[in-house]
């Protein structure tokens, strides 16, 4: 059913060795996709986004990363279940699209075969109906003429066309889970508008849900109904798209939205986010914003625990309903 719990990750923490020493990448994570929900993930580069969702799906070697917590997909224990299951979900009913197609396409297959292996590899499709249905994903990511597509290899097509045939891919097998990271990054507006308009037909049409990683509010505003904000690998606040527009609590959040293009400076230059976000390097034991914070405080240096703060609405701030002076500046919708 619509809105019950799908992807639910719990005080998710992963742990990356890397030649230089342990990247605490992940910190106590936890969120929840429901049904059908396009469920964005926004944050800094380096906060920790793509590394949860890899971890989730278990894509780490076992002896360069330490994983715990939990995380259930449907009845399914993602981080202890057999290889084999896990290899049945992915790529079936959970899928991934990746910011940039051309790491993902094989550049020596035509875009018909790559879509076939898919149905080859999680299907009992007979080679006619693979066919029959390479043609019509193709056509369901607006790939026209079909058949001339399915025979073009992925260098012959722009980058948007690309990011269309990894979609198809990802799609082939009607994922109850599609899980996108930047896919319309590396895309010029114009397109990036038809990918997200593309991504909300799929859910429209089949009830996927989607889990949206990016680091722009504008994408946030436009597709998604949830959103979940991370810094330091910690998921700081989380709320219906609306509610979060509307009033964001963390002060985190309300800096990241005062960063989008239209919420500029006095002087008409874009705003930034004073500071940078903590090198990993170490565990964050109190709250990972405090030396960007203008409004943190000794009691900060304890990580609270994620508040109720509406409906759906949770956030992990001891200032969460604070505004520091003058700022209607935050929350009122504005630049959206
Ligand atoms: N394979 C890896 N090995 C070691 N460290 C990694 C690896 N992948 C990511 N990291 C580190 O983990 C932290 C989180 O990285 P992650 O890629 O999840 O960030 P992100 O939020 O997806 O950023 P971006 O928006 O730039 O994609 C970073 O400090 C990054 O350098
Ligand atoms: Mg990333």
């Amino acid at each position: 059913m619509r809105g019950e719990p799908l992807l639910s990750i719990e005080n998710l923490t992963v742990d990356l060795m890397t030649v230089n020493g342990i990247v605490y990448a992940v910190n106590g994570a936890s969120f929840t996709v429901r049904k059908s929900q396009i469920h964005g993930l926004i944050g800094e580069s380096g906060c920790g986004k793509s590394v949860t969702v890899k971890a989730a799906l278990r894509l780490f070697d076992k002896k360069r990363s330490r994983v715990a917590g939990n995380v259930r997909f449907g009845d399914t224990d993602l981080l202890h279940c057999a290889e084999g299951e896990l290899r049945r979900l992915r790529g079936g009913s959970v899928s991934m699209i990746f910011q940039d197609p051309m790491t993902s396409l094989s550049p020596l297959e035509k875009i018909g075969a790559q879509i076939e292996e898919m149905l080859t590899n999680h299907t009992e499709l007979s080679k006619t109906k693979r066919q029959a249905k390479t043609l019509s994903l193709l056509e369901k990511v607006k790939l026209f003429p079909a058949e001339k597509r399915r025979d073009q290899y992925p260098f012959e097509l722009s980058g948007g066309q690309q990011q269309r045939v990894m979609i198809a891919c990802a799609v082939a097998c009607e994922p109850q889970l599609l899980i996108a990271d930047e896919p319309t990054t590396a895309l010029d507006v114009t397109i990036q508008a038809q990918i997200l308009a593309l991504l909300r037909s799929l859910r429209d049409e089949n009830g996927m849900a989607v889990l949206l990683i990016t680091h722009n509010f504008a994408v946030v505003a436009e597709i998604c109904d949830h959103v979940s904000v991370m810094y330091a690998g910690k998921i700081v606040e989380s709320a219906a798209t609306p509610d979060l527009l509307a009033a964001p609590a963390h002060p985190y959040t309300r800096h990241l939205l005062d960063c989008m293009p239209r919420g500029r400076a006095e002087d008409g230059r874009l705003k930034t986010i004073g500071g940078s976000p903590p090198r990993l390097w170490e565990r964050p034991f109190g709250c990972p914003f405090v030396p960007r914070c203008s409004l943190a405080g000794e009691d900060c240096a304890v990580m609270p625990e994620p508040e109720e703060i509406g409906p759906e609405h949770q956030v992990s701030c001891r200032r969460a309903r604070s505004r520091p002076s003058g700022a209607a500046a935050f929350g009122d919708g504005r630049g959206l």
